[in-house]
């Protein structure tokens, strides 16, 4: 467990659901919908931070949702137990996954890439609990390819990393680095945010 990252998200907690729970939730629901609507089978759900995703899940699912951050997690609960499906919530680190190669159907990821400190790893630890051909889906903050927000974006990541995410990452080149492939990026916002699809090869 990366205590460092740990601590860094559970001092997060405070003022992340007022944050965080209005404006950019409703403003990106329509493509947190689309994205998860697909879910099938086994899915892992990494990081279910505080639980604001909970909302946009389809019914009748069977998620196992980890995080990092206990405090986030502590959030989460509540949201999980009104969850119409099975969704099982769980402490771990991305990097210490303890589940049996190829576990899973599919995997999400909302908000997270930003903020997982060694991103490639992060995502080859991912590929080795999907099944050959399962898929992985993202809904992500990125660099942008629109000036000025690529230089805006720059400007502020050394300040957001102190706090939590780096917002200027290649998240989909990242995807491609460990492995994925059909790698399929649809711009949201100016291109500061992407929806990401991908499949593990196996
Ligand atoms: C910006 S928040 C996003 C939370 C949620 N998906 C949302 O959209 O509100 C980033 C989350 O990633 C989690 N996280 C960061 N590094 C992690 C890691 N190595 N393993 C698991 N979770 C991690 C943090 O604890 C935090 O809850």
């Amino acid at each position: 467990m990366d205590h460092a990252t740990q601590r860094k998200w559970d001092n997060a907690v405070r003022g992340y659901d007022l944050m965080n729970g209005h404006g950019p939730e409703r403003r990106w629901a329509p493509w947190k919908r689309q994205l998860f609507e697909a879910m099938e089978g086994k899915v892992l759900f990494l990081a279910v931070g505080t639980g604001q995703d909970i909302q946009f899940f389809p019914p009748g699912r069977e998620i196992t949702g980890i995080d990092i951050s206990e405090g986030m997690l502590a959030h989460a609960r509540s949201k999980a137990e009104r969850y119409d499906g099975r969704l099982e919530l769980r402490h771990l680190d991305v990097h210490d996954l303890d589940y049996p190669e190829a576990t899973f159907d599919q995997v999400f990821t909302s908000c997270t890439f930003c903020s997982v400190p060694d991103p490639v790893n992060g995502l080859r630890a991912l590929r080795r609990v999907l099944k050959p051909g399962g898929t992985i889906g993202m809904f992500e903050h990125t660099g942008s390819r629109c000036f000025p927000f690529s230089l805006i974006l720059n400007l502020m990541t050394p300040l957001t990393r102190r706090l939590g995410p780096e917002l200027n990452r290649d998240t989909p080149a990242n995807v491609r680095q460990a492995g994925f492939v059909e790698v399929r990026v649809e711009p949201v916002y100016l291109d500061v945010v992407k929806v990401i699809r991908a499949v593990s090869p196996g």
